[in-house]
């Protein structure tokens, strides 16, 4: 009898350890699954179906794996709680808090208090960054599919004095009951099969005169801003250029990478005023031997770290169009990449393409 369990944990980009940790039991042991070694026990098998969020029934292998499996589900729970921890190293690639304040402070100066409804909103970042920032009195709602993420948020806000809410729903079928000062997306859009139709249901939430805010990256615009110190060391050879990989998630509404600067033109589409967008100052030097920087250790740690995650990469990039030979350039580079990086002597720049696009109702 032949489960799914490999192939499933491979399509959500899992490590055989990470998948032990959620099961508590030991790499091996999925080890000896996957190989058809031992079978896992009967009580194992609604928590894989909860943990790559399918049937039993595919996890044991009686039905097929979707087509197009390869491609992430953004729009599933358990996709973004499995990726909880690569959602926060990602603010520290990209959030700047002093030029998030000076926006706040001197571009946006809110003087009344403001109620905030937050689409995707994870684990309540904004809610945090936005709250200690407002006019006393100001709100924030967060709306979110993923429960484990909302008791964090919960947890974290409980401990404060601001005023929130959340509200587990699919922003899709949510009906707003009430009207906001500031409608917010942080790295929501780009995820979505439909930005028009997400963008016009956060419309509807906004009171007249209020205010959307959508914050996108762009990769192509991050990948020009990159410099490392492998690319002296190897004589010129560059990062490769991953924009086919980009190009055929978007054809295939997986993700599309240059969302932040196509935002303008989306706010516009639905009829908003007075549409504006800034870039984050970030440039970050990194030199990951220095402690409180080893974030894009942690990036390449989950794109290559050994051998299992060489090969993941490559099933990553092939199931995206790529040939076999160019997803191993890619990974090669990673490889190196990570290498050097372990070296004291490593450094480089990394600019954030990080857009902030607001419009007003
Ligand atoms: C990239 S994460 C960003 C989370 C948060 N804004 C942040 O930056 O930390 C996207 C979030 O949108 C949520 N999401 C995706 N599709 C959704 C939907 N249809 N309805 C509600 N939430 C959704 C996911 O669960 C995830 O937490």
């Amino acid at each position: 009898m032949k489960l799914f369990i490999k192939e499933l944990r491979e399509q959500q980009n899992m490590t055989q350890k990470e998948l032990a940790d959620k099961l508590q039991v030991s790499f091996q042991t999925v080890s000896k699954w996957e190989n058809g070694v031992n079978l896992p026990d009967i009580t194992h098998i609604p928590k894989l179906a909860e943990i790559f969020d399918v049937s039993t029934d595919v996890v044991l292998g009686l039905e097929p794996i979707e087509k197009n499996a390869g491609l992430r589900k953004f729009d599933s729970a358990q996709y973004w709680n499995n990726s909880r921890e690569l959602t926060k190293i990602w603010k520290q690639l990209y959030w700047n808090d002093d030029y998030f304040e000076f926006l706040v402070k001197n571009v946006w100066k809110w003087n009344n208090p403001v109620e905030i409804l937050d689409f995707g909103c994870g684990y309540g970042y904004l809610g945090m960054k936005f709250l200690p920032l407002l006019p006393r009195g100001s709100s924030y709602t967060g709306l979110e599919l993923d429960e484990g993420q909302i008791a964090e948020a919960k947890g974290y806000f409980a401990q404060t004095p601001y005023s929130h809410k959340f509200i587990k729903e699919n922003i899709y079928d949510y009906i707003p009951d009430k009207k906001y000062d500031l409608v917010v997306g942080l790295f929501l859009v780009s995820y979505f099969q439909s930005p028009e139709i997400l963008i016009e249901k956060m419309r509807q939430s906004l009171k007249p005169g209020g205010m959307l805010l959508l914050i996108d990256a762009n990769y192509l615009v991050e990948q020009s801003g990159y410099f490392s110190g492998l690319e002296k060391e190897e004589n010129g050879v560059k990062c490769p250029d991953f924009a086919p990989v980009w190009e055929y998630e978007m054809a295939h509404h997986e993700r599309d990478y240059r969302m932040g600067t196509k935002l303008p033109y989306l706010l516009k589409k639905i009829g908003l005023k007075g549409i504006q967008a800034r870039i984050s100052d970030m440039v970050q030097i990194y030199e990951p031997q220095d402690k409180d920087k080893k974030n894009l250790n942690d990036i390449f740690r989950y794109v290559y770290e050994n051998e299992e995650t060489y090969l993941r990469g490559t099933n990553y990039f092939t199931d995206r169009g790529v040939s076999y030979q160019k997803a191993s350039e890619y990974m090669d580079y990673y490889k190196r990449s990570k290498e050097y990086f372990d070296l004291d002597s490593s450094i480089a720049v990394k600019t954030s393409g990080i857009y902030f696009v607001y419009g007003y109702n």
